[in-house]
């Protein structure tokens, strides 16, 4: 990571607080740019702004918690204003690889959840093409997971087993994740439904249609893309 890098994640955060009204519901996403978009909300909070989040991960709550920022206990109905997350590539269709952080499936369900879904990254993360070197996360219930591996195999894809300080990765609801490594993904929307297909995998973190705006901080300061369809 270098120090451009991390300006830009904290300049997208920041930036992103704009699209944020008082009284909102808003969905809180996971990810060191995230966290800087949670420190800049923090701050409204404490000078009296009301808003409630939900968190897409145990890591958001903990931070949102340290911060005061009221959260709604995730077995309400909730229907969000906004939801802001990070990414680890979009492409100028603004379909994205999320989930390197592990947190993808909470991430769709509150991305899916919310009438406008924001992404905010450093400029290192807009490419032409997804796909390698960032490989696409798939979630996978634990139970016989070499099968679900051998499908995903069979499309033509290798994948590994995520693993965290030499352990198998966890993610927040108990299962693991493959990383599948695709070379050039432009049908995101094909594949994204393919891997979804296959027994034992829950989701995987390929996002398509559903992003209505990009923040992306870079050398220039903050440039905003708002996708034509929203
Ligand atoms: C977590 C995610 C993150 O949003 C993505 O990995 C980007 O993270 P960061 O802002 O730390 O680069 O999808 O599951």
């Amino acid at each position: 990571m270098t120090p451009n890098q991390e300006d830009g994640k904290r300049a997208a955060g920041e930036a992103a607080l704009q699209y944020v009204q008082d009284g909102a519901l808003v969905g809180l996403g996971t990810g060191s740019t995230v966290k800087y978009f949670l420190l800049a909300l923090g701050e409204k909070v404490k000078s009296g702004f009301r808003i409630q989040g939900i968190p897409t991960s145990q890591d958001t709550a903990r931070l949102a918690n340290e911060l005061n920022i009221p959260l709604l206990p995730y077995e309400s109905n909730w229907e969000l204003d906004v939801a802001v997350d990070g990414a680890d590539q979009v492409d100028p269709q603004f379909q994205l690889i999320k989930g390197g952080g592990g947190a993808l499936l909470r991430e769709k369900i509150v991305a899916a959840a919310a009438r406008q879904f924001i992404v905010i990254v450093d400029e290192a993360k807009w490419v032409p093409v997804l796909g390698m070197p960032m490989p696409v996360p798939v979630e996978v219930i634990p139970f016989g997971w070499p099968n679900a591996q051998r499908q995903i195999r069979a499309l033509g894809w290798p994948s590994h087993l995520r693993k965290k300080n030499n352990a198998v990765f966890k993610t927040d609801e108990g299962n693991v994740i493959l990383d599948v490594e695709i070379d050039r993904i432009e049908d995101a929307g094909t594949v994204e439904a393919q891997l979804n297909g296959i027994p034992g995998v829950v989701e995987n973190g390929l996002f398509v249609n559903r992003t209505s705006l990009v923040v992306i901080g870079g050398t220039q300061g903050v440039q905003i893309k708002k996708c034509p369809t929203f």
